[in-house]
């Protein structure tokens, strides 16, 4: 693991993770990228670097730190166009900012174009030394990482966003149909020891059920927030979301299949070895989801969300999610997202005189400062649902979640990507405007948000200006802006 000051070089390089070789932009120079590690309260300088050449996939580059807020340094949230022009070959970005009391588990990847989709991402975990719970927990270890992917053999502005990935990968490796038999990760422990694991979905696409044979998921944390113990078998695990669980490891010494099947895409597998287990893979599987993960069921560790959960809210906003007809892009409110020529961000340090000038005209909503905001997003009219959405900025509470009628202003759970589910549902979040800056909120299924599935929030749109330094802002158009991307 690297950080929380470090280089990040973006390089392109061959790998092979199942078994086919496939030219990769990679971070660091590996698949997934290292782990940037942190403690609580540290500041972190990345120095993202760019030696990109390979240009049958995009050359430019940005890093998005997931589900970190950037509180006043929304100018490092690393959305292109959003808040920075994508970084040009053969130059650094610094990416500076304090994380200040956010712990957990996050991730980073690229947020230009789906650039992510070829390589770039990677975990970024915030520890935290005087953690208030690990003695609830009971926790020995909390070391492990467990991540999930897709992945596609032609470079990623390629592929048709329908196509299924070739193959989907747990911790770095998977098997494609017709491929080498390549073995499966394997994950460690020790006979009754207590394990805090991180499970992070760093998919393009496809959500998974995850479920280890024979034992128990705990979990402990959703999102970066911790929340009360709840004990599961299965936790479906939709694009941009992450859990933390504690895992006994209370069976029988042996190994123990690992499983993550994807709604698109064959199932991938790891083996969860206890020491002194033989070599080689389990002998059977079983077949869990008696007791899947309930969105509704989780609840936040800490209930300090009065004002959040007044009976009113403030501001109230409708977003439908919908497809365009003619060429099968997506809108929201009617609108297909398209990446404006100027950052959103440097319209506004640059002078833009109210909200309705920002571009994309239609995509930019403005939220005014201190109130508390709720958002449906009905999924009326969206075809590849369900549609996990992430918002930048914050943490929000789910107030109604997919799959349920009941909306929750008592004690919901917090997070910072929800999935939408099906037509019928009403998924509705509630965050309150205290961090000024343009926000995106999106499909995190990265072919949709390409396609126009997104939304920015011009939030506190007069104390922008008055939070950023202007040191990053300029008046000009994008000087890189890559191959302009076809989209089948
Ligand atoms: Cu994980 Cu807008 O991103
Ligand atoms: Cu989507």
């Amino acid at each position: 693991s690297i950080g929380p000051a470090a280089d990040l070089p973006i390089v392109n390089g061959v790998v092979s993770p199942d078994g086919f070789l496939k030219s990769a932009v990679l971070a660091g120079g590996t698949l997934p990228g290292p782990v940037i590690a942190g403690q609580k309260g540290d500041t972190f300088k990345i120095n993202v670097t760019n030696y990109l050449t390979d240009d049958s996939m995009l050359t430019g580059t940005t890093v998005h730190w997931h589900g970190l807020f950037q509180h006043h340094h929304n100018q490092m949230d690393g959305v292109a166009y959003v808040t920075q022009c994508p970084i040009a070959p053969g130059n650094s970005f610094l990416y500076d900012f304090n994380a200040q009391n956010q712990t957990g588990t996050y991730w980073y990847h690229s947020h230009y174009g789906v650039q992510y989709c070829d390589g770039l991402r990677g975990p970024l975990i915030i520890y935290d030394p005087d953690d208030p719970y690990r003695s609830s927990y009971d926790i020995d270890d909390e070391s492990t990482i467990i991540t999930l992917m897709d992945w596609y053999h032609v470079p990623a502005p390629q592929v048709q966003r329908q196509v299924v990935p070739d193959s989907v990968l747990i911790n770095g490796v998977g098997n494609y149909e017709g491929g080498p038999e390549i073995p499966p990760a394997v994950i460690n422990v020790q006979p009754n020891m207590r394990y805090r694991f991180r499970l992070l979905n760093m998919a393009c696409k496809p959500n998974y059920i995850f479920a280890i044979d024979n034992h128990n998921l705990t979990v402990i944390e959703v999102d970066g927030e911790y929340v009360e113990p709840y004990t599961v078998d299965a936790i479906q695990i939709y694009a941009g979301q992450r859990y933390s669980f504690v895992l006994e490891a209370n069976q029988p010494i042996d190994n123990y299949w690992v499983h993550a099947d994807p709604n698109t895409g064959n199932n991938s597998t790891a083996i969860l070895r206890y020491a002194g287990a033989p070599e080689g893979v389990p002998k059977n599987r079983t077949t869990p989801n008696q007791n899947p993960l309930n969105e509704t069921f989780l609840r936040p560790f800490v209930n300090d969300s009065a004002r959040l959960l007044q009976p009113e809210a403030d501001v109230k906003l409708n977003l439908v999610l919908g497809k365009n007809e003619s060429n099968y892009n997506f809108l929201i409110n009617n609108v297909q997202y398209t990446s404006p020529s100027v950052p959103v961000l440097l319209q506004i340090l640059s002078g833009a005189v109210s909200p309705s000038e920002l571009e994309p005209k239609g995509s930019v909503y403005a939220l005014p400062k201190d109130k508390v905001v709720e958002i449906s997003m009905p999924p009326d009219d969206a075809p590849g649902r369900p549609h996990p959405f992430h918002l930048h900025g914050h943490k929000f509470a789910a107030i109604r979640s997919a799959g349920s009628s009941q909306y929750n202003y008592v004690n919901p759970v917090m997070r910072d990507t929800v999935n939408t589910g099906i037509a019928g549902d009403n998924v509705t979040i509630r965050f309150i405007t205290n961090n000024p800056g343009p926000w995106m909120l999106h499909c995190h299924i990265d072919w949709h948000l390409n396609a126009g599935m997104a939304v920015v929030f011009a939030e506190d749109f007069d104390g922008i200006s008055a939070s950023q330094p202007l040191s990053n802002a300029s008046k000009a158009l994008c000087p890189y802006e890559g191959p302009s991307q076809d989209f089948p």
